[in-house]
């Protein structure tokens, strides 16, 4: 059993669980998440490791309580235990120390940032940090970015904090005024992604995908997070989450991920029965 140490109430639609779980807190490295079951027999879910404390013995994953099975995750409070956690699961994320790191993140992918900026500056890397939100109601755990960067920024679509407009433009402002990385690493939604990708080729920088935000069932079974990298089928939870994003078939994954819709209106819910169904196999 694991026990519930935090339930840190973000946003409407957006809690953050800290749960002891001293295994997993000791084996995690940025980029990994971990399958959760909230109910015996229930079903599982992979959720990303927003944070991760081998002295504390804790871990920090989200939760958007819009389906039933996170609906259900949402009814548990502080000393509440969870019956099932496993992992952590894929691979760490690439981290070339020293080097000039752009970390890029938008909507839930944004909120899984922070330990990728940590880790990235514990090996010494200079990161600048370019989050994008909706708008302002979305920005939280600000002070925590900061502390993991050497410089923040925030773009909001509607202006209403930070910078207006999409991050990727902001991205591309910055670098046409002589800022320079040695490498860009994304976590957010694929469009985001793509646009960004694009800005990373025409700079000639490396540019590092991140698929974590968009998996489903983690198990390699329901097909959720299938790309295609350089014509070859992956996924995501498998051979991932982060690939070159110039191997990538950004335009597949997006046709792709027009099935996903009745998934995202239900988030973890049924996750591989709503994609069996939704994706031409
Ligand atoms: S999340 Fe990878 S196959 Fe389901």
């Amino acid at each position: 059993m694991f026990r519930i140490l935090k339930r840190d109430l973000l946003g409407p639609h957006l809690l953050q669980y800290t749960v002891e779980a001293p295994e997993i807190a000791k084996a995690a490295r940025a980029g990994q998440y971990v399958i959760v079951r909230a109910e015996k027999g229930g079903e599982r879910i992979p959720l990303v490791l927003t944070d991760f404390d081998p002295a504390a013995g804790s871990i920090s994953f989200l939760c958007r309580p819009l389906g039933p099975v996170t609906q259900y995750l949402e009814r548990f409070f502080e000393n509440d235990e969870l019956p099932e956690i496993s992992g952590p699961f894929g691979n760490p994320a690439p981290i070339e120390a020293g080097l000039s790191y752009a970390v890029i993140g938008g909507g839930m992918g944004a909120l899984m940032s922070y330990p990728i900026a940590r880790a990235l500056r514990e090996q010494n890397c200079a990161v600048d940090l370019l989050l994008g939100f909706h708008n302002k109601s979305q920005v939280v755990l600000e002070e925590q970015f900061r502390s993991a960067c050497d410089h923040f920024f925030c773009c909001t679509d509607d202006g209403s904090y930070g910078q207006k407009g999409m991050v990727s433009r902001f991205l591309e402002n910055r670098l046409d005024t002589g800022v320079r990385y040695d490498r860009i690493y994304m976590l957010g939604p694929i469009v985001m992604m793509k646009f960004v990708s694009h800005v990373g080729k025409r700079h000639g920088i490396k540019t590092i995908m991140s698929m974590n935000p968009i998996m489903m069932d983690g198990t390699g079974m329901c097909g959720g997070c299938e790309l295609l990298l350089n014509g070859k089928k992956v996924f995501a939870c498998q051979d991932g989450p982060d690939f070159d994003a110039s191997q990538v078939d950004f335009d597949a994954l997006l046709r792709d991920s027009a099935g996903y819709r009745d998934y995202e209106r239900h988030p973890h819910d049924d996750a591989c029965h709503l994609l069996r169904k939704a994706l031409p196999r």
